[in-house]
């Protein structure tokens, strides 16, 4: 299996991704203004039934659209991000200028050392690539036991996920039972289109991590994303090597 792609700055980067640069028509606009006023009256509402509440937030482009909603209400929702230590350095420097930007400071949370250490010294630095099941056996340690960590306290969670990003996240719900955490958890965006979450970012100036314009809709650990190929779905980037069904790191546990 060839691994040899890299995430360093490109010299002579593709042409920008269309995607992210969709022409801001009045209509959509105005389906941006409506999908905006209908998110807003849920995240009040949630707050209203649900405090205390968290975001949780990878800093990919839904996440940026959603925390600029929340911040600039200055709603009281938890903000917080899971850094697995193998985050690309765009990611890092995209939340220290969000924190710049909101005047803000977001909780992070970091893997066990423990675990890690064993995990490491046990399969090796690149474990993931190995096998599923070493793979997610990182996502364990690195994710979702800090996930659980985050949401102590909680009543609610919310997401930035989106229906049409996968196969595994189709018909996903603006509401359901996470059974795995026994709380409500919230996905407002879920009925999003990707042409209207970057609506919101270009027409606020929200900041984003410039890898979205190099082909990288989708951005998780270093090692495990790469940029698309024309053509190919958004997730089709994460932990490439794997088939399409296996691709969720144990974050978001569907019934
Ligand atoms: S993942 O589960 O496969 O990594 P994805 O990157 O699409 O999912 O993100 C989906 C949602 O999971 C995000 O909108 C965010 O709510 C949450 N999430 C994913 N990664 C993180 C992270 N590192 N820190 C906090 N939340 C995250
Ligand atoms: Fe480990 Fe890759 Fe999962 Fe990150 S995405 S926690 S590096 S397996």
């Amino acid at each position: 299996m060839n691994h040899s792609f890299t995430l360093l700055p490109q010299e002579n980067p593709p042409q920008k991704n269309p995607s992210a640069h969709p022409p801001l028509t009045p209509e959509l606009l105005q389906t941006l203004a409506d999908k905006v006023a209908a998110v807003e009256e849920e995240l009040r509402r949630i707050v209203d039934a649900y405090t205390p509440v968290a975001f949780a937030s990878s800093m990919g482009a839904e996440d940026m659209a959603l925390m600029d909603l929340i911040l600039k209400r200055a709603l009281p929702i938890r903000i917080f991000t899971l850094d697995t230590g193998r985050l690309p350095p765009e990611t890092y420097d995209l939340l220290a200028a969000a924190e710049r930007h909101y005047d803000t400071r977001f909780e992070v949370f970091y893997p066990e050392r423990a675990p890690l250490e064993n995990f490491v010294r046990a399969y090796g630095i690149n474990a993931f690539y190995a096998s599923v099941e070493a793979r997610r056996q990182c996502c364990h340690i690195r994710k979702v036991e800090p996930l659980r960590r985050a949401l102590i306290g909680c009543k609610a969670w919310i997401t930035g996920m989106r229906a049409r990003q996968s196969s595994t996240r189709k018909g996903l719900a603006r509401q359901e039972f996470d059974a795995d955490h026994s709380l409500e958890k919230f996905n407002p965006l879920a009925d999003w289109r990707e042409r209207e979450v970057w609506a919101y970012i270009r027409s606020r100036n929200v900041p984003y991590n410039p890898l979205h314009d190099r082909f990288y809709p989708s951005i998780g650990c270093a090692p495990c994303t790469r940029a698309l190929a024309v053509g190919e779905d958004v997730r089709a980037g994460r932990w490439w090597w794997e088939a399409a069904e296996t691709k969720e790191c144990g974050l978001h546990v569907r019934g």
